[in-house]
């Protein structure tokens, strides 16, 4: 017999080894809920948003002063392009010191306010997780490429290459590399080439070297101590490379990121990341999936498989045109881009979650490539694609400047361009003589990153109020008298009170964030006709992708139902089943 005082010590004892009962989960329709499935996320390149000492370049303090700007947006999380201390040669994708502010954003402790300021305003804050490479100043990469023997020497990845008979140098496979050129460079130093999937200057790390993850995982860790709420990463699928890295096929080098993405250990690795740092904290992680097609995204998202939340798959953004070296901008149809979306619908499941956008700092900008941005149809089709993306299935993520309807800039000549992308390629296309200058400047026009980086048009001043100096360090487009945030901020049907209103919907619309979707008209060549349904609520979204006016009659009989929002003020149409449609017009019906 135990004594009573020893059983009940038991018993309390067993009581407070029990796990905390893990409170029920509610699944709506079938979904886990998370924050950062009903977030819409904002993208902040810094470079380019708000420049606070007149330098010409944007910085922290800069976009600190536009929080309020944000709040009333509407927009819960902020991506922030890298802001880490960095060379620039490829604006910030090169990070030379991790733990650093670059010093043209300001410091840490302007870091710390603009945290601070978006905590205030209940928001949150990801950042860009660059660790596919690193700068070349990095001191790891200082350290690996000073000698053969150096304790870093295995934190990036180096080949002796090809020797041949008369002693010519060739580097160890034909990969080439996303900014022209081969992906490898000799470094005289060591006679050993280094890899580089981008520029010269970013050399890629080697992750199958445990030390290089337990530095990637502190950083992170460092900075979601701060504060953070994730990250956005860097073109993850590459960090594991081909076995053996043979060289590429003909095949293959039509579509090399499809070849160099997913490599065999990816999934043992954001597996040991999530154990190792994400797992512990209440974050979110996007990553960008170059490279990745649509069958292959669920194994990244599946949450039973404890890697990444989401990723951006850019099979919509990149329609018509690839997603490698200097690209044109083809042809591309309505039905094709609607194949799109419905079959991630269906290839996706309820343990899955997507992304939804069209812009970011690496694509032109939306109202030019996929609308029209003529002046008179400028302010609807801008309207339209921030419909379809705050309704479309996934978590939305906007660009700076879509909620103006920002345009492309008029760019003619290499001296307009910053991007060593379109520099690069400049000179190995048209340098060498293979390209005529003036085709690929009318492509580039239309296709460079470039048009999405110019600055943010605040309001009529000079430089559009973005610096109070007269250098921004990329030309202001010259629209920006036309468009800006104070102009739009007292029209009514600008572009930024309309997304500001389809915000304010879907933040308490929870049929546009968990819903079924269905295309209601697959094959029509320019009305893009969908339902969002969460249990008995049904949403109709409406869209006519053309610059004229067109009928439209629902299928099946079904009649629109009350008119929510519409990009054109004055429609009224209701409870019908034939509307009437301006050019861009996109309404919301609840059915
Ligand atoms: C990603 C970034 C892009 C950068 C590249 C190399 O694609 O979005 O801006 O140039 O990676 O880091
Ligand atoms: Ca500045």
């Amino acid at each position: 017999m135990f004594p009573r005082r020893l059983l009940h010590t038991l018993f309390v004892a067993a009581l407070l080894s029990l796990p905390a009962a893990a409170p029920a989960q509610q699944l709506v329709n079938g979904y886990e809920p998370k924050w950062w499935k009903e977030a819409v996320v904002y993208q902040i390149y810094p470079r380019s948003f708000k420049d606070s000492n007149g330098d010409g370049i944007g910085d922290l303090p800069g976009i600190t002063s536009k929080l309020d700007y944000l709040r009333k947006l509407g927009v819960n999380v902020i991506w922030l392009s890298p802001h880490f201390d960095s060379p620039n040669a490829d604006n910030g994708y090169d990070i030379r010191d991790y733990r650093k502010v670059m010093k043209e954003f300001g410091t840490m402790a302007d870091f710390d306010a603009l945290l601070a300021g978006i905590k205030k305003r209940h928001m949150r804050l990801i950042i860009d997780l660059v660790v596919n490479h690193t700068s070349d100043e990095n001191k790891w990469f200082v350290e690996s490429r000073s000698s053969k023997t150096n304790p870093y020497r295995d934190f990036y990845i180096w080949r002796p290459g090809h020797t041949a008979a008369d002693g010519t140098r060739t580097p160890p496979n034909n990969y080439p590399s996303y900014f022209s050129g081969s992906a490898w460079t000799l470094d005289p130093k060591t006679n050993e080439y280094y890899l580089h999937y981008f520029a010269v200057k970013q050399p890629d790390l080697n992750w199958e070297n445990p030390k290089v993850r337990e530095e990637v995982y502190s950083l992170m860790r460092f900075w979601l101590d701060k504060g953070v709420s994730g990250f956005r990463m860097d073109v993850i699928p590459l960090i594991s490379k081909p076995t053996g890295m043979p060289d590429l096929t003909p095949e293959q080098l039509k579509s090399p990121p499809n070849a160099y993405a997913n490599g065999p250990h990816l999934a043992e690795y954001l597996r040991e990341m999530n154990r190792e740092v994400l797992s512990k904290y209440d974050d979110m992680s996007v990553g960008e999936a170059t490279g990745t097609t649509l069958a292959q995204t669920g194994s990244l998202v599946d949450d039973r498989r404890h890697e990444l939340n989401m990723i951006f798959n850019f099979d919509a953004i990149k329609i018509g045109r690839s997603d490698f070296g200097p690209s044109q901008l083809g042809a591309w149809s309505l039905p094709e881009l609607k194949a799109i979306y419905d079959a991630h619908a269906t290839t996706l499941g309820k343990h899955d979650w997507d992304t939804v956008f069209l812009s970011n700092h690496d694509n032109p900008r939306i109202v030019s490539t996929f609308g029209d941005d003529s002046p008179a149809m400028r302010v609807s089709s801008a309207k339209l694609f921030e419909t379809m993306i705050l309704t479309l299935r996934g978590t939305p993520f906007l660009f700076e400047g879509d909620e103006l309807g920002m345009t492309n800039y008029p760019f003619r000549k290499i001296e307009d361009y910053d991007d060593i992308a379109v520099k690069n390629a400049y000179k190995a296309e048209v340098e060498s003589g293979k390209m005529s200058a003036a085709v690929f400047l009318a492509a580039q026009a239309r296709v460079s990153r470039d048009n999405a980086r110019t600055p943010m048009q605040w309001d009529s001043s000079p430089e559009a109020g973005f610096t109070t100096g007269n250098h921004p360090w990329l030309a202001v487009n010259p629209n920006y008298k036309q468009i800006n945030a104070a102009e739009q901020e007292s029209d009514p049907a600008s572009v930024l009170n309309y997304t500001r209103a389809l915000i304010r919907l879907r933040a308490h619309t929870q049929a546009f964030v968990y819903g079924d979707y269905e295309d209601l008209a697959p094959q029509d060549a320019h009305i893009y006709a969908y339902t969002r349904t969460l249990g008995d609520e049904t949403y109709l979204v409406v869209e006519n992708f053309s610059s004229s006016a067109t009928s439209y009659t629902l299928p099946g009989g079904l009649k629109a139902g009350t008119l929510l929002l519409s990009d054109i003020p004055s429609s009224h149409e209701a409870n019908t089943s034939t509307l009437n449609l301006s050019p861009w017009e996109s309404r919301i019906y609840r059915q």
